[in-house]
């Protein structure tokens, strides 16, 4: 990476504002159902607790919009960091106002204070200037660490890094070297399989996918555009009609670049969108008006399974079906096995629902890497500059 990290400064006794990505789901008890982004950040904390700083932690949760509202405070996290670190977490009342200034000023060396939700500013996904001057005076330099939200622009990202010295974390520097040499320096044969409901969400990483895999898999409801553009009925399948040229155009691309392009031959379909709806396996050109398609079917698992016997780099992003309701989680689920099980190659899972997904299953811990970033991965992996990045220090 091209980038300076917390290695290439010197954050001795320091105080330090961190930009974490805290967007974390949780029940209606605001209880945390998966932690994946707090533990990740860890590493960073834990370094930063060494170098005996003094530690602003920030990040957003959802999108309140600029209003304070209760059930968006990251108070919650608060608590699980503080379990984790095994040492308090002071949680601030606001973000820039009175109660967060005084605790940043009392902090002492060695201790971690969590500012509430950015968003609860209009100013932090505005970029204002004046927000982004207002956060700086939290730190003396600026860690960010907040690979999920590395694209977008806001002031906790990139204003910020006007007003100090700024370096990556450990995470988003393990994060752009996974993806990195995915881009630049992949072991072949590489192989990418995209999942997910819309091509028009996939459109930029297809594209720019295909210029570099060997072997591009599409499963999830994104291959009924595909089908349907090749003539055939999709039933009530979720379909983007208005995709279907492009899809065709993508088709036309694989074969150009030589690069093979493996659709789906079996789908499993179901009457209702419910998860003990009646359910049956079809062939691809198959699929009855009143029925829409809800997962791969068994031959395509196998198929898939033989495509990836002998990658040497694989990357996953979109679940291959509608893997919420259990009837139709099995070829993601059988995926996310055979890529558990695939000890000789280089397995990265895109952040969002294939995370989830690979995470339900409890295989996080067998993939390589599990990205952080949902919208940030895809963005990275099409090839575009993310703006939280490229405003860090280079090395
Ligand atoms: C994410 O969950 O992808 C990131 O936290 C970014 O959230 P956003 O899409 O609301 O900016």
């Amino acid at each position: 990476m091209n980038k300076k990290t917390v290695k290439d400064i010197d954050l001795k006794d320091k105080k330090v504002l961190v930009r974490c990505d805290f967007n974390v789901p949780m029940d209606e008890n605001r209880n945390i159902t998966d932690n994946r982004r707090i533990v990740a950040a860890l590493p960073t904390i834990k370094y930063l607790l060494e170098q005996n700083c003094k530690i602003v932690l920030c990040s957003h949760l959802g999108r309140p919009k600029g209003e304070f509202k209760p059930e968006f405070s990251l108070a919650p996290v608060a608590k699980e960091l503080s379990k984790q670190l095994k040492t308090d977490v002071v949680m601030a009342k606001d973000v820039i106002g009175e109660d967060a200034t005084k605790k940043a000023n009392k902090l002492k060396n060695g201790e971690i204070l969590l500012l509430e939700n950015l968003r609860f500013h209009r100013e932090e996904t505005d970029n204002d200037p004046e927000f982004a001057k207002k956060l700086a005076e939290f730190g003396e330099v600026f860690v960010n660490d907040a690979f999920g939200t590395a694209h977008r622009a806001h002031a906790s990202t990139e204003g910020v890094t006007k007003y100090l010295p700024a370096v990556s974390g450990f995470l988003i520097e393990k994060e752009l070297t996974f993806l990195g040499n995915a881009l630049e320096n992949p072991k072949r044969p590489y192989v990418a399989i995209l999942g997910g409901a819309k091509v028009s969400d996939k459109i930029g990483v297809i594209d720019s996918l295909l210029e570099k895999v060997d072997t591009l898999m599409i499963g999830g409801a994104m291959a009924y555009t595909f089908f349907k553009a090749q003539g055939y009925s999709v039933g009530d399948s979720l379909c983007e009609e208005d995709k279907c040229d492009l899809a065709l155009e993508l088709m036309a691309k694989a074969k150009e670049k030589g690069v093979k392009m493996v659709l789906p031959i079996d789908t499993k379909i179901g009457k209702e969108y419910k998860p003990d709806t009646e359910s049956k396996t079809v062939a691809w050109t198959d699929i009855p008006d009143g029925w829409q398609g809800f997962d791969i079917g068994e031959k395509t698992i196998e198929m898939f399974r033989k495509e990836l016997n002998g990658a040497k780099t694989i990357v996953w992003n979109g679940p291959l079906g509608l893997f919420e309701f259990d009837q139709f989680a099995v070829g993601t689920d059988a995926i996310a096995h055979k890529l558990a099980n695939l000890n000789d190659a280089i397995t990265i899972v895109g952040g969002g629902d294939s995370a989830a997904a690979v995470e339900k299953a409890g295989l996080a811990d067998k993939i390589s890497h599990v990205s952080t970033g949902g919208g940030a991965s895809l963005e990275f992996l099409e090839g575009k500059k993310l703006p939280g990045i490229e405003a860090l220090l280079d090395k």
